[in-house]
């Protein structure tokens, strides 16, 4: 398998709830890529700042219950200790007094027991100050009590004391004094008690909160990378359904198709029918039916190019035919007057001889037998004259026949060949009343094929015939050859007709071109033309006219035609006009 999404054949509860979902889900298939990635990782963001901002207010709150736990509740412990070790630096500085005293020693000032006192009402008073609660408070209230009473009994002690009635200070020591000091450290005791129980109190919440603001930073974490992993997820999926397939697996079909594998296998999942693979792979069918198609067109149109070239070779070999006929016409033509002089003339001897034949018979005179053999005398040179003149037009067109046929290359004077050609013209010239010109220069001596030769200047003057002269008073043609260089001649055909118009002249030479469509025209005559002045006689040809002032055209030949000529076909289309 190429890479290319397995081919699922398994189809559970599972996949359908699946589809269905993705089916809900579907405007999210529609967005462009750079959205769904937006959409997608802006949602985990805002997660994550919302979560921050929750964070926040839980790290708040832990923090106000440990400046709770530290602002209130430590100071108060702290004070409670503080009064406990001043209260027993008095209680030992009271007792250290009396046993000094016993023992005779000097007795130290009682700055100390002063300085106590005083430091341990200084943070009585801070201690009422801070403990609002009503149980510290019940607490503070008989520690006040038993402090007055205290406070009291002291100063009779330091009083008792300084007058040196050290028994009645034991006295006053063991029986009140003691008695209230006791009271004093089991109040301060249980105020310290009720203290250490907030302190815990507050230490657990602080704990239980740490411990939910350390929950939520881990779930968070968990959610932040569930959500993105369920967003890749989606978003790869979704990149995958709509290609197909593996991105490389269809880059790969993209440039094989492009190259035009059309018949590689293209992998994808049953029930895919909408992804880029499934489009190319429709596209390639497409293109193979395409193909097939082109192929059958391609091929009915070279049956039909065979046709038209049949049909082309058939209509150029029947204009070959045409032009046949219209020079046997033209020979038949000028063959009637000469035979025709000939024939009266014959028949003037024949009534000659049978007069005098009478004559003889019946008596002649001398001047009478003189006058009848001059007249048969004339009549027989006439039938000679007339004979001479045949056998002449009939060598000549026999010459031209014959090269038209066989196409016989043999060495000619230019001039010559033109003449006899235009001779087998003259009976269309006189019917359509045209006047034909010819100039040619003597001496031009050609080693070429005068019966191609012939065919292209009858062709010309037949055009010139045919669609030059509609309308025109006096119709003209000229044919003028002469040498070129050394090594060309140059025959020109013209005349003074209609023309042919500007946007015809670069078609002239097409086969089938022809503005007389059905009216006598084929459009082969200058195809042919083209075709022998180019590869017969290894020329050019020319066409050129003004609409109105008639058409020229102009052949350029060598005058030997070169040994090595291309292939003697009439196919050659390169026209170089
Ligand atoms: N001498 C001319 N005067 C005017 N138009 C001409 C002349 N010779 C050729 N043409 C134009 O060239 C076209 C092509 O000539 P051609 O190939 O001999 O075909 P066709 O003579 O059968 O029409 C003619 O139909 C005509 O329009
Ligand atoms: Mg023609």
């Amino acid at each position: 398998m190429d890479g290319a999404a397995v081919v699922n054949g398994r189809r559970n509860k599972g996949s359908s709830r699946g589809n269905r979902v993705l089916k809900a889900l579907s405007w999210w298939r529609h967005l462009r890529l750079a959205h769904r990635l937006g959409l997608g990782y802006g949602a985990v963001i805002a997660l994550l700042i919302g979560l921050s901002m929750v964070m926040e207010f839980r790290l708040q709150a832990l923090s106000d219950t440990t400046a709770d736990a530290l602002q209130r509740q430590y100071p108060k412990t702290a004070l409670v200790h503080e009064i406990t070790i001043e209260l027993g630096v008095v209680a030992r500085a009271m007792r250290n007094v009396l046993i000094l005293a016993e023992q005779d020693a000097p007795v130290p000032p009682l700055d100390e027991i002063e300085a106590a006192q005083r430091r341990m009402e200084q943070a009585l008073n801070r201690l009422v100050a801070l403990a609002q609660d009503p149980e510290s408070r019940a607490l503070l209230d008989k520690i006040l009590t038993v402090h007055s009473a205290y406070a009291v009994n002291q100063e009779d002690f330091k009083r008792l004391v300084g007058a040196q009635r050290m028994g009645a200070a034991r006295n006053l020591l063991v029986v009140d004094i003691n008695g209230y000091q006791e009271d004093y450290f089991r109040l301060l005791d249980q105020l310290n008690r009720l203290h250490g129980a907030r302190m815990l109190v507050a230490s657990q919440e602080v704990e239980a909160r740490h411990a939910g603001a350390r929950r939520l930073v881990y779930s968070a974490a968990a959610v932040a990378v569930l959500l993105s992993l369920g967003v890749t997820w989606m978003l790869t999926r979704s990149v995958l359904r709509s290609l197909g397939g593996e991105p490389d697996y269809a880059a790969r079909i993209a440039r094989r198709i492009a190259a035009g594998e059309l018949g590689c296998r293209v992998e994808r999942r049953a029930d895919d029918d909408y992804s880029l693979l499934h489009d190319m792979d429709q596209m390639r069918l497409t293109l193979i039916d395409r193909e097939q198609a082109l192929q059958q067109a391609n091929a009915e149109l070279r049956h039909t190019v065979d046709q038209l070239s049949a049909a082309k070779d058939e209509l150029v070999s029947s204009e070959k035919l045409a032009a046949l006929g219209a020079m046997v016409a033209g020979v038949a033509h000028e063959l009637n007057t000469p035979i025709g002089n000939s024939l009266l003339a014959a028949s003037t001897v024949s009534d000659a001889s049978e007069r005098l034949r009478h004559c003889v018979e019946q008596g002649i005179t001398r001047k009478a037998l003189s006058d009848q053999l001059d007249e048969m005398a004339a009549a027989a040179e006439l039938v000679q004259r007339n004979l001479h003149r045949a056998a002449d037009l009939i060598s000549s067109f026999k010459q031209v026949a014959v090269d038209r046929q066989s196409s016989q290359r043999r060495q000619f004077q230019l001039d010559q060949v033109i003449h006899e050609i235009c001779l087998t013209l003259q009976p269309s010239l006189s019917k359509a009343k045209c006047q034909l010109d010819v100039t040619a220069a003597t001496g031009l001596v050609m080693d070429s094929f005068p019966g191609p030769l012939g065919q292209v200047l009858t062709n010309l003057v037949q055009n010139a015939l045919l669609h030059g002269f509609e309308g025109r008073a006096d119709p003209r043609i000229w044919v003028e050859a002469q040498g070129l260089d050394a090594g060309h001649v140059q025959i020109v055909v013209r005349d003074n007709g209609v023309g042919v118009l500007p946007e015809h002249q670069g078609r002239v030479f097409d086969p089938f071109f022809t503005t007389r469509m059905g009216r006598g025209g084929s459009g082969l005559g200058l195809h042919i033309c083209f075709n022998i002045t180019t590869a017969v006689l290894g020329g050019k040809i020319r066409l050129t006219s003004s609409p109105g002032a008639g058409t020229t055209v102009a052949l350029v030949l060598p005058r030997r035609v070169p040994d090595l000529q291309p292939q003697r076909s009439e196919e050659t289309d390169e026209h170089a006009r």
